[in-house]
């Protein structure tokens, strides 16, 4: 027996383990997505996107009759917008892009009823889930009979299907009833505690959350900086500090990257530029430590040449926005390969070897093996603390470790 109907607008990376995940647990799920490929492929009962166990879920809930996919949302009970939220970058303070949500908010429209309820998944900033309520009383739906409510997601790629039954939830509502509501429905599949907010509360929540880890990694990347300047291991300097009972630094790196940390904390500041100062500049410094990255590599070179009578040949390993894994967006590994490697109006090309084990091809970069950038190289720069990197031995060669290789 069904355990009722969910519409989710947006297959992606959320919507569709949630589809599968619902599916499972016997609602009937109608997923929508505007991309007829990804349409298409869910129907067949195969995936689009990477990520364990997801294949197995969806085909089993496709065969079962349980998870369909279209172009166009249908009626249901539950209507839930897992689409994207980006920022527009070309403003000086970068500002969230919440057009996504708002024409599928205008595209459930026409299939919301009374007594329906209405989840906001999307990374927002704060007041979306009010703008999504505005969009469908704009539509003519009789929103005071409606349940609205924000539920942020906090899963970690590549543990999507456990974290998404297993992580403590948020439910913030438009309503103390709608809240309540909303909980119900995440506690008939969810094992971790569902938590009941406002909706203000929980869209903050999650900004607030990335912003932590943002700001905490900034605090270590300005520490790189430092110790640079001082002649200091700053790996040895953080592994010591943290011998005190209450100090955990995190770990420099060469920037911040990913969807969310390197996203997020903009929407917090664009929405109050005065009072997010230590957010802001938090960003700034894990912004400003990619640009430090790209100069100290050009230094390198710059005496690399003098010493060697020709341009070097850099390797630069690691493209991934984080160890392990092979997700390239926003990362800094990937942004400082590509400025070396084209160079810009004051600095000249360098001759690059991009190493990226964890992927086969890219549209940009030709890659090349882990062998062929050691042994062709006279600069390693070490982005990224893969562990397919572990073992090996670039003593020959002017090493640049940004990432604590072999710490
Ligand atoms: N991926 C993660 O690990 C993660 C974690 C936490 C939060 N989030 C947030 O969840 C939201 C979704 O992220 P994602 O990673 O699933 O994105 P995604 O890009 O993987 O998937 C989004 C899907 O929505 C579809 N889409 C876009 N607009 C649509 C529309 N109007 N109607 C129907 N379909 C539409 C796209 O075609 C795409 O298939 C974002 O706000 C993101 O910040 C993602």
């Amino acid at each position: 027996m069904s355990k009722g109907k969910i519409c989710i607008v947006g297959l992606g990376y959320i919507g569709l383990p949630t589809a599968a995940i619902v599916a499972a647990e016997g609602y009937d799920v109608h997923g929508v997505d505007k991309s007829e490929r990804v349409v298409d492929t869910i129907n067949a009962g195969n995936i689009h996107i990477v990520e364990p166990d997801l294949d197995g879920f969806v085909r089993q809930a496709v065969e079962a009759g349980r998870l369909k996919a279209a172009l166009v949302p249908a009626e249901a009970d539950i209507f839930m917008i897992c689409v994207p939220t980006p920022f527009h970058a070309d403003t000086e303070i970068p500002t969230p892009d919440i057009s996504y949500v708002q024409s599928a908010a205008k595209a459930i429209a026409p299939f919301v009823r009374p007594g329906n309820i209405v989840i906001l998944e999307s990374t927002s900033p704060v007041g979306t889930t009010e703008a999504v309520r505005g969009v469908l009383a704009d539509e003519g739906v009789a929103v005071s009979e409606i349940f609205f409510a924000y539920c942020p997601e906090r899963v970690l790629p590549g543990r999507i299907m456990t974290e998404l039954r297993e992580n403590d939830r948020i439910v913030g509502g438009l309503s103390p009833e709608a809240a309540e509501k909303v909980a119900g429905f995440y506690r008939t599949f969810v094992t971790g505690a569902v938590l009941v907010s406002d909706a203000r509360t929980a869209e903050m929540a999650k900004l607030t959350e990335n912003s932590f880890r943002d700001v905490n990694i900034a605090f270590a990347n300005e520490l790189s900086l430092l110790c640079e300047g001082l002649g200091i291991d700053v790996w040895e300097l953080i592994s010591l500090a943290n011998r005190h009972p209450r100090v955990n630094i995190l770990q420099p790196g060469c920037g911040v990257g990913g969807h969310c940390i390197a996203v997020d904390p903009w929407f917090i500041v664009s929405q109050d530029p005065t009072n997010a100062r230590m957010i802001r500049t938090a960003r700034e410094v894990n912004l400003h430590k990619t640009e430090w990255v790209i100069d100290q590599v050009r230094r390198a070179a710059v005496e690399a040449t003098e010493k060697l009578g020709r341009a070097p040949v850099v390797a630069c390993l690691g493209l991934a926005f984080k160890p392990n894994i092979d997700d390239l967006r926003e990362s800094p590994a990937l942004e400082i390969t590509e400025h070396l490697l084209h160079g810009d109006e004051n600095n000249a090309a360098l001759n690059v070897l991009a190493v990226e084990p964890n992927i086969h091809e890219h549209d940009k970069l030709p890659l090349r093996t882990l062998e062929d950038g050691l042994n062709e190289s006279d600069i390693v720069v070490i982005l990224v603390n893969h562990l397919a990197f572990k073992g090996m031995n670039p003593d020959d060669k002017i090493v640049l470790d940004f990432c604590g290789f072999g710490r």
